[in-house]
C-alpha cells in the first residue's frame, strides 16, 4: 500500500472509532509526576481534542508527590496506614496536615486547568465527590482521611453535557462540608464505575506492564520491546499473584478493580509518550497494557464432539450457497480454527479464522441459529475471532462474501481488491462464485 493510502486507511479507521466512541465517556486517572514530564502538555493537547470531538472526558489528577512536597516544606510528616480490603496503603493525614493537602490537591488540578485553558476547552474542577471519615481501622486513627461515599453524577453529567471536563481533585466532602483527603485511585475507580465509563486510563511515568516485572505465562502476548499487550481480568489476577518486582503492582491492581467494577476496558499508560492516548485509542500501535472484560465467556475453541452441531449449522447455508460446501473431515481438519457460541449446552452459532500468512487472517465459515437471529450471536463471534487474530499479531482480517456484504460492512469491513489477498489465498481464490472480498485494518478495539 502506497504512504497516501495508508494515510486515508488510517483516516477511515480513525472515523470508525470516533464514530463508535463518540458520546462515551473515558475517565483518566493522571500521576502527579507526569504533569512534569515534558509530554504533558501534548497529552492535554490530545484530551482538549477528544472533548472537541465528542467524547466525554473526565479527569482525576494524582497528588501524591505535590502533597508529599507541601508536607515537607512545613515539616510535616505523615504515616500511611492499610485501608482495608483490596485497597492500597492511604496516608494518614493529620489535622495539621489537612489545609496542605487541600493545597496540593489544587495545585496538582489547576496544572490540567492551565493546559485545557491553552486547547480553548472548558474545564471545572468540583465538588463532585462526597467522602465519609475511614475513622480508626486496625485500631490506627487515620484522621481526615477518607473514602468516596458518593460520586455526584448528575452534577458531573450536567458539566461534561455542556461539552466541559470535569477535574476531580483528590479531596472529598462530608454531607456537613467536612473536607477528606480521598486516595484519587479510588475516586477514580468510583467515577468510572458510577458513569459506567467505557474507558478508564491509568496513567502514570511508566507506562505500560513489561514482562521483566512478573513471572510471565507462554500465553501472554507481549511486544518486541518487552511491554504486556492485554490481559483478561483472570490474566491480571494471576499476574498479581505471581509478581517478581513491585513496578506497575499498584496500577494493575487498580485496573483489576476497575474491570470488576464493569469498566470495560482498562489502559496503564505511559504519559510522557506522545500520542499515547490516541496511539491506545485509534490504533494497535499503542505500547500500552489494555484489560479487557471478556466478554466472550460463551464462546469457546473447537472441542472434539462439535462438528455434528457446526454441520447442523451450516448446512441449510451450505445448501444455498450463501456458504461453501465443507465436510465433516474438512472442518475437523481445520478444527483449531474453530470457535463456537455455547448457549447452556448447545451450540447456536459457529466462525472459524484462518490464518493465510503475511499477517493476514479470512474470517469464514460464521453462520447462527436462525432462532437467535439478531441477538448479537454473530458479531459477537466475528469480534472473538478479529481478538483471536489480533493475539495472533495479523493486523488485518477479511472476508470472501457473496450475500452478507452489509451486514460485515455494519461491523466496519470495507470493499478491498482481490489483489489485496495474502498470496497463498489469492491463488485458490475461486473466480467462478464471484465472491467480493472485505477487509478490515485490526486497530485496538
Ligand atoms: C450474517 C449472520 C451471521 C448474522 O448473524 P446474527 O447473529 O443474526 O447477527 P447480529 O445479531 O450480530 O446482527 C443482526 C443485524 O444484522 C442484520 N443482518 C443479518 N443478516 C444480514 C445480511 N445478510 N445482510 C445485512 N444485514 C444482515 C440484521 O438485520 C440485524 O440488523 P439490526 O441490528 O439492525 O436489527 C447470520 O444472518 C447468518 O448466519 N447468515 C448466513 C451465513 C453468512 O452469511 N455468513 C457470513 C459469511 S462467512
Amino acid at each position: 500500500m502506497s504512504d497516501s493510502l495508508s494515510q486515508v486507511e488510517l483516516i477511515r479507521e480513525t472515523f470508525h472509532y470516533q464514530s463508535r466512541f463518540e458520546g462515551s465517556t473515558m475517565v483518566f486517572k493522571i500521576d502527579f509526576l507526569v504533569t512534569e514530564d515534558p509530554g504533558f502538555p501534548y497529552l492535554m493537547k490530545d484530551l482538549a481534542l477528544l472533548a472537541q470531538t465528542g467524547f466525554k472526558i473526565v479527569i482525576v489528577p494524582g497528588a501524591r508527590e505535590s502533597i508529599d512536597a507541601a508536607l515537607k516544606q512545613h515539616d510535616i510528616v505523615c504515616a500511611y496506614g492499610a485501608a482495608g480490603d483490596e485497597r492500597e496503603p492511604v496516608r494518614i493525614t493529620a489535622a495539621q496536615a489537612l489545609p496542605f493537602v487541600e493545597m496540593a490537591a489544587f495545585h496538582a488540578a489547576t496544572r490540567f486547568m492551565t493546559c485545557l485553558s491553552a486547547s480553548r476547552v472548558d474545564a471545572v474542577i468540583g465538588n463532585f465527590v462526597r467522602a465519609r471519615g475511614l475513622g480508626i481501622v486496625d485500631g490506627l486513627d487515620m484522621g481526615h482521611t477518607g473514602t468516596v461515599d458518593k460520586i455526584f453524577t448528575d452534577s458531573i453529567s450536567r458539566v461534561l453535557n455542556l461539552g466541559m471536563i470535569p477535574i476531580l481533585p483528590c479531596i472529598g466532602w462530608s454531607p456537613a462540608g467536612k473536607p477528606y483527603n480521598v486516595s484519587s485511585d479510588e475516586i477514580a475507580l468510583a467515577v468510572s464505575a458510577a458513569l459506567g465509563a467505557i474507558k478508564l486510563f491509568i496513567v502514570s511515568v511508566q507506562g505500560g506492564l513489561r514482562r521483566e516485572n512478573f513471572s510471565l505465562p507462554q500465553n501472554i502476548e507481549t511486544r518486541d520491546d518487552g511491554s504486556i499487550v492485554q490481559l483478561t481480568p483472570q490474566e491480571a489476577e494471576a499476574l498479581i499473584a505471581s509478581s517478581v518486582k513491585p513496578q506497575g503492582l499498584k496500577e494493575l491492581k487498580l485496573a483489576l478493580r476497575a474491570s470488576r467494577a464493569g469498566v470495560d476496558r482498562v489502559h496503564i499508560i505511559d504519559g510522557g509518550e506522545e500520542g499515547a492516548v490516541l496511539k491506545e485509542l485509534f490504533s494497535n500501535l499503542g505500547a500500552g497494557t489494555m484489560i479487557y472484560a471478556d466478554e466472550y465467556e460463551s464462546i469457546r475453541p473447537f472441542r472434539g464432539g462439535d462438528v455434528p452441531d457446526i454441520l447442523r449449522l451450516m448446512e441449510p447455508l451450505m445448501q444455498t450457497g450463501v456458504l461453501i460446501r465443507r465436510t465433516a473431515e474438512q472442518i475437523q481438519e481445520k478444527k483449531d480454527d474453530y470457535a463456537v457460541f455455547e448457549i447452556d449446552g448447545s451450540i447456536h452459532a459457529c466462525g472459524a479464522l484462518y490464518d493465510w500468512g503475511e499477517n493476514q487472517g479470512e474470517i469464514a465459515a460464521v453462520a447462527t441459529d436462525p432462532f437467535y437471529a439478531g441477538m448479537n450471536l454473530g458479531r459477537r463471534i466475528v469480534s472473538y475471532l478479529m481478538e483471536k487474530a489480533r493475539k495472533n499479531r495479523m493486523n488485518r482480517v477479511f472476508v470472501l462474501t457473496t450475500q452478507t456484504q452489509d451486514w460485515f460492512e455494519s461491523l466496519g469491513f470495507r470493499e478491498a481488491p482481490v489483489e489485496s489477498l495474502p498470496e497463498r489465498k489469492r491463488q485458490v481464490y475461486d473466480q467462478s462464485r464471484k465472491s467480493k472480498v472485505f477487509a478490515l485494518e485490526l486497530g485496538r478495539g
